[in-house]
């Protein structure tokens, strides 16, 4: 008997042989389609091929695609386990032809691998087709030989197939099989069509048209084939069940659930064990491709799904958390087809865990109040929407979760009633929000909110997607319309664009729709959820209803990325240096730059940033990977989490944890660096940060240091332009870099030396006379006393009194009066040898010699005297003056 991984294997090889490329899977969440939820066919991923707006490398392709339909258009999350045949997660196998092959092949290929390579009986096959589409009634007739009564048209929608309102579609034919006349219901198109005798396993589509917003369809320029076929309900059919949930894997969930519980799985437990088994595979699935439970959006899908197993989980008396137990039990059936299940089992199990366990405190209690409600009520009548909303508002119990709850009952929930509880608590929201006075400019936002969901954020995983524009603001109004060159904020259903917050600026990129393009400015958060978007349409017109691409600016957001997980790490760095007392005081994480503001009273020492930069950069180089996970804000802080300080968190949080620290590290292992509470966007691994430079550290209020650092590129310019300057500098000295310091050393050492011998020189060259205006020394005799007066230039008004000195030795007894140019100024010194001091002070000399000098007096001692002057054209008259004083010596 086939497991289904065989199946998958025969259809995917059978195509190969048939020249298909072999394409992986695409994501559950898609990137190219705004209006879808989730993946939820084949198709998806190659819509935009089928248009021929994308070409790939191949005209031929096959997939066993991943499909979750739980939330949005295809819903089949009411029925789960409780039918043989519905799925919230589900693998689709499909064939496409972009413009290659159509009807002609497509139909013997399915009728070859059904009835050659699956050994399918052909007489239990049957089809339909479009009322209108004879050709493919010729093919089937011709090469499957099927007689006319068994190509059965139908003219209605179910033979026309479409993904949703707008986007490729064409007509497709449905193959059937007949289990036989024991089993009740007819053929497709009559009144018993919805018995179970009759099942669909393969609808091909012939896709040759695109429908357009406006309803309108055009022909496609090329025809192309997409088909589908349900890998469980294929793998039934050929291990001879009934029910998908009997095939290989699917019972091999329900074993593990089984084992988990010790509730027989085929006892009175079985639906527990069956949507236990379904929910399992769509939230593994879901978490590995980036979804985490919220509150919001595809977050909310996940987090019903979960919540629901888990309350069946409950039912089968599970004291403790059960679904995360499943989780290898998956990934030996399905690790191998989808490898991003193996590698993201940690954080599903670690996810389911944490759901499960909160859920739990809220779960029992929640359901005594149910029986509680219910017991008053009479008999089938719907349980009131107000107590549904409680469920909801305080006990954490999605709509679908009570729903559930009550179907085993009979009963139903008054969902108009539950409607008006949530609006009044909506409008409570607004009212509180009015009284805080920002309310004036808020309340459009708020009108807003009332109508649209909050913004799904996309942007932890993609920088790429598809939206439809909910809302435009502009000017503080709602408008329809933005016409080119007008400012709005924009509202999309969902957004790859990251909304400034926690010190992450806001993401900038392109938008671009079918008649419009232009630049997202700016991204901010605004009430309810909601994202704006700055936009200014550079061409055309953006309207309400638009579904647009939006494409933020991938540098720019990885040089922020790298930039914010470079602060988690310098925040532990810094911890590590100075102490358990520095917290986070601010930060700024943008394209160039990195800023963050701690605690902490004095500067950093040298040694002490150079240790942290130091540290910074071992962990980039460590190059661990990057995780995230939500949980409840007190099992965040008990695994060591940095919370900023004074900061209100909501009832879970985002926690974002890198670096491998054996030593002393946090978390319930003991051995992560950093964690810390943060719902900005980080690298995937610590070595895309590239390398980390600190500019300094300084004050940036009292107690709070700021450190201002580099990352990446702008880290590497920055280095790189130091090493240039380097350079320069080592080719101007003619020096290796290396060697750079110690020839400054020597060259600073060689300058104050060479000083040194110019003051010398000088000195020497007045000595000499050489720098006498007149040139040699002159002793002049005044009435017997020697006296030297000369001017000098070159010579500084320091270098004065060791030449009076040196004058004075040399005249062995005399006056010396010494008049120097210092460039503007003039320095005066006059001196007088101690034989003659009883009669004459150098003093007395030097107060006559600057008056014409322009000076006012200077002073020093009987011997040696100092002043100064501003203009040396009284140099001549300062001589004179001085010779004057020594002649009334002399006479007197
Ligand atoms: N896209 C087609 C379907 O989902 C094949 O049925």
């Amino acid at each position: 008997m086939p497991t289904l991984n065989d199946i998958r294997s025969t259809f995917l090889s059978f195509f190969e042989r048939n020249d298909h490329c072999v394409v992986d899977s695409s994501p559950l969440v898609p990137r190219n389609d705004p209006t879808l939820m989730f993946t939820n066919s084949g198709m998806v991923q190659f819509k935009n091929c089928f248009t021929g707006v994308e070409h790939r490398d191949y005209s031929r392709a096959t997939t066993s695609q991943k499909c979750v339909r739980a939330g949005g258009k295809h819903n089949d999350l009411d029925n789960v386990g409780y039918t043989a045949r519905h799925h919230t997660f589900f693998e689709m196998l499909g064939n496409f032809s972009f413009g290659d092959y159509f009807k002609e092949q497509a139909i013997p290929y399915a009728w070859d691998l059904l009835t050659r390579d699956f050994g399918i009986d052909k007489s239990r096959l049957l089809v339909t087709v479009y009322h209108t589409d004879d050709e493919a009634a010729a093919i089937w007739k011709k090469y499957a030989g099927l007689s006319d009564d068994r190509i059965i048209r139908i003219a209605s929608d179910d033979n026309f197939w479409s993904m949703g309102p707008t986007g490729p579609c064409g007509p497709c034919t449905e193959i059937f099989y007949d289990h036989g006349p024991e089993i009740w219901g007819g053929p497709p198109g009559s009144a018993e069509e919805d018995g179970d005798r009759f099942i669909e396993i393969w609808n091909l589509v012939f896709m040759q048209n695109e429908r357009f917003e406006d309803g309108t369809m055009r022909a496609l320029d090329m025809q192309s084939i997409d088909t589908g076929m349900g890998l469980e309900r294929i793998g039934a059919l050929l291990q001879g069940k009934h029910d998908n949930y009997d095939t290989d894997l699917m019972r091999a969930l329900i074993e593990a659930s089984a084992h988990a519980t010790s509730a027989d799985p085929d006892g009175p437990g079985r639906v527990h064990h069956r949507v236990i088994a379904d929910h399992l595979r769509s939230t593994s699935f879901l978490i590995a491709d980036g979804v985490m439970p919220s509150n919001e959006g595809r977050g909310y899908v996940l987090r019903r799904i979960m919540r629901r197993a888990m309350r069946h989980a409950h039912m089968l008396g599970a004291k403790d958390p059960v679904m995360h137990r499943l989780v290898p039990a998956l990934v030996a059936q399905m690790g191998q087809a989808f490898p991003e299940l193996g590698r993201a089992q940690p954080l599903i199990e670690e996810t389911l865990r944490l759901e499960e366990t909160r859920f739990k405190q809220t779960l029992e209690r929640g359901l005594r109040l149910l029986d509680d409600e219910l017991t008053g009520l009479p008999e089938g009548a719907a349980l009131p929407g107000e107590t549904a909303f409680r469920l909801y508002d305080t006990y954490g119990f999605p709509l679908d979760l009570t729903q559930d709850a009550l179907r085993e009952k009979g009963r139903e929930v008054d969902t108009g009633g539950f409607d008006a509880a949530m609006a009044e608590q909506k409008a409570k929201a607004r009212a509180a929000w009015a009284g805080s006075g920002e309310a004036v400019d808020q309340a459009v936002w708020f009108d807003i909110a009332e109508e649209v969901s909050a913004t799904d954020f996309l942007g932890y995983d993609t920088e790429v997607s598809e939206a439809q524009v909910l809302a435009i603001v502009s000017d503080g109004k709602r408008v329809d319309a933005l016409a080119e060159g007008c400012e709005g904020w924009v509202i999309f259903n969902q957004t790859p664009f990251y909304a400034e917050s926690g010190g992450q600026v806001g993401d900038q990129g392109d938008l671009v729709g079918k008649d419009v393009a232009g630049f997202i400015y700016d991204t901010k958060k605004f009430p309810g959820g909601l994202f704006g978007h700055q936009f200014t349409p550079d061409g055309g017109r953006l309207t309400v209803g638009m579904s647009v691409r939006l494409e933020v600016r991938h540098a720019r957001r990885s040089a922020i990325r790298a930039n914010h997980s470079a602060t988690h790490l310098l925040h532990e760095a810094l911890r590590k240096a100075l102490g358990d007392h520095v917290a986070q005081r601010g930060s700024l994480n943008a394209e160039d730059r990195l800023r963050f503001d701690f605690s902490h009273a004095k500067a950093l020492s040298e040694a002490e940033l150079a240790r942290v930069e130091r540290e910074v950069n071992a962990y980039i180089r460590q190059n661990a990977p990057v995780e995230t996970r939500i949980m409840t804000p007190d099992d965040a802080r008990a695994l060591g989490a940095q919370a900023l300080f004074g900061e209100k968190y909501g009832d879970e949080v985002r926690v974002v944890s890198m670096g491998i620290d054996e030593g002393s590290g946090k978390g319930t292992d003991g051995r992560t660096y950093s964690i810390e509470l943060c719902g900005g966007t980080h690298v995937r691994r610590t070595g895309d940060i590239g390398v980390f430079v600190a500019l300094g550290d300084s004050a940036s209020s009292a107690g709070v240091r700021r450190i201002e650092a580099l990352t990446g590129a702008a880290a590497f310019d920055y280095l790189d332009g130091h090493a240039a300057r380097l350079g320069q500098v080592a080719s101007e000295l003619k020096a290796k870099p290396e060697d750079v310091p110690e020839r400054v050393r020597s060259l600073m050492e060689e300058r104050r030396a060479l000083a040194n011998e110019v003051v010398q020189l000088r000195r020497e060259l007045a000595m000499a006379g050489g720098a006498g205006q007149g040139g040699g020394i002159e002793t002049r005799d005044v009435g017997g006393v020697k006296f030297i007066a000369q001017v000098l230039s070159g010579v500084q008004g320091r270098d004065l009194p060791p030449l009076i000195d040196e004058m004075k030795a040399r005249l062995g007894s005399g006056a010396v009066l010494l008049i120097a140019d210092t460039g503007g100024k003039v320095a005066v010194a006059a001196g007088v040898t101690d034989d003659l001091i009883p009669r004459l002070s150098a003093v007395d000399l030097l107060r006559a010699a600057v008056v014409p000098l322009g000076g006012k007096g200077g002073g020093g001692r009987p011997d040696m005297a100092q002043g100064g002057g501003s203009d040396m054209t009284g140099a001549e008259a300062a001589i004179a003056a001085g010779t004057k004083v020594i002649e009334g010596v002399v006479t007197a």
